[in-house]
């Protein structure tokens, strides 16, 4: 990772500007110097001297300081970096960019650059679905801005939730790397948006950089006789999102992918099979891995004795269908003796008791990360929106309903977290 990487905070006037202080630690953490702006309403959430301890350098926070002009203009300013990042991005500060306007130095600094810029939209969920809001995102997503978030959530005002938390100094962190590597954040790589962009998956210097993850994704299938089988509901949309994801944020991905409709991610080595077996054959040969995904819907039976020939109505009866156990692909490469993955992540779909079956699969299965959701009756099998738990030996962190590249994005950004704490302890 080079030192050398720089960006331009500018942040903005909302409650989540606290969190900058902690996204300014991490970046340093990382090699990522950052420079502030602090907007005049930023400025009454945090105060330029926090962000100027953390940062390592005085905090700009007016056009018209003959000082700051002094020191650097606001057009060298938003030149001499490689990225602008605005977080909070509030409502105001996000039409300002869409109609350009230019009345203090945050915006002014928008204007001038001539580097990207990423944004981390936050305010209340009525203002974020506002048409004028919603205007003003597709300009500048129209614009090449790049945006991370915002989540769903409870916000700061009393009994409000929805879209507008601004993502998390992780997740911001994460687009960061990826912005600084020349590719689009996750969310706008699963809307297509890498093609308007330079660079590509498998980035030298995303979080995952020199990693190799392993993804399993879809239903098996397992043959009754040569045209008919036993499936499940799954449509591996969260697998494949999560491959997506891992690919974006630099790792090296081997997707295992069962049968499904959705499109082998771009930048990905997909791996295509039909059963169980196959399934456990094509993961083994993929081979060691510093993570492993197991987010597949593995067929728990198979036929016992699956029939070479099309069955026949031919008066016998019905056909006696035993059924045997599958291999648990999780479980074996969890419980590895050599050459198990730092990482094993598996998932719980239940329809009752979600997070207590999850922390009984976790300790039976010997995976070191249970995603659970709930699949009774909710469309998550197939729908496009997930609400997950993550449950491990510390336990259990619950998310809210998010679109699943969302719950993607930030998996792969806390896998990456629980990889380079681990490596830190070693
Ligand atoms: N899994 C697997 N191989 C299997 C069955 C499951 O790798 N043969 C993995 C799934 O990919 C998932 C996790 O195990 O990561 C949990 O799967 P789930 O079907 O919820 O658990 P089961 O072991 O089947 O338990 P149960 O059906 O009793 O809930």
């Amino acid at each position: 990772m080079s030192a050398s990487r720089s960006i331009l905070l500018i942040i903005g006037g909302g409650i989540a500007a606290y969190k900058c202080l902690e996204l300014i630690r991490r970046l340093k953490d990382r090699g990522i110097s950052s420079r502030c702006i602090l907007t005049k309403a930023g400025a009454e959430f945090v105060t330029p001297l926090a962000v100027s301890s953390l940062a390592g350098e005085r905090c700009f926070t007016d056009l018209f300081s003959l000082t700051d002009e002094a020191d650097i203009g606001h057009i060298a300013l938003s030149r001499s970096t490689d990225l602008l990042v605005v977080a909070p991005a509030t409502a105001d500060l996000i039409a300002k960019m869409a109609t350009g306007l230019a009345n203090d130095l945050a915006s002014t600094a928008l204007l001038a650059t001539d580097k990207r810029v990423l944004i981390a939209p936050a305010m209340n969920p009525r203002m974020w679905q506002h048409p004028a809001t919603r205007r003003n995102m597709a300009q500048l997503e129209k614009d090449g801005i790049l945006v991370v978030g915002p989540n769903s959530g409870a916000m700061a005002e009393r009994g409000e939730s929805g879209p507008g938390r601004m993502a998390e100094p992780a997740e911001i962190l994460a687009a960061i790397e990826l912005a600084l590597a020349g590719e689009a954040t996750t969310q706008q790589r699963a809307i297509g948006f890498l093609g308007r962009l330079p660079g590509g998956a498998g980035s030298p210097q995303g979080p995952l950089a020199g990693r190799h993850v392993l993804v399993t994704s879809g239903p098996t299938h397992e043959a009754i006789d040569p045209v008919r089988y036993i499936a499940n509901r799954s449509s591996g949309k969260q697998g494949h999102a999560i491959a997506a994801a891992a690919a974006a944020a630099g790792a090296r991905v081997t997707l295992v992918s069962g049968p499904v409709a959705v499109p082998d991610p771009p930048g990905v080595e997909t791996v295509h099979v039909e059963s169980a077996r196959e399934m456990l054959a094509a993961v083994e040969a993929a081979l060691p891995a510093d993570i492993a995904i197991f987010a597949a819907a593995v067929a728990d039976w198979r036929v016992a004795d699956a029939a070479p020939e099309k069955m026949k109505k031919d008066g016998s009866g019905l056909p006696p269908l035993a059924l045997i156990e599958n291999p648990d692909i999780l479980a074996t490469v969890a419980h590895r003796p050599s050459g198990r993955p730092s990482l094993v992540v598996g998932f719980a779909a239940e329809t009752q008791n979600v997070v207590a079956f999850a922390q009984a699969k976790l300790a039976k299965k010997g995976c070191d990360l249970i995603v659970a959701n709930d699949v009774g009756g909710t469309g998550v099998m197939g729908g496009d929106a997930n609400t997950v738990h993550l449950v491990t030996r510390e336990g259990v962190e619950s998310w809210p309903t998010l679109a699943k590249q969302e719950v993607a994005g930030r998996l792969i950004a806390r896998v990456s977290e629980i990889i380079d704490a681990s490596k830190a302890r070693a």
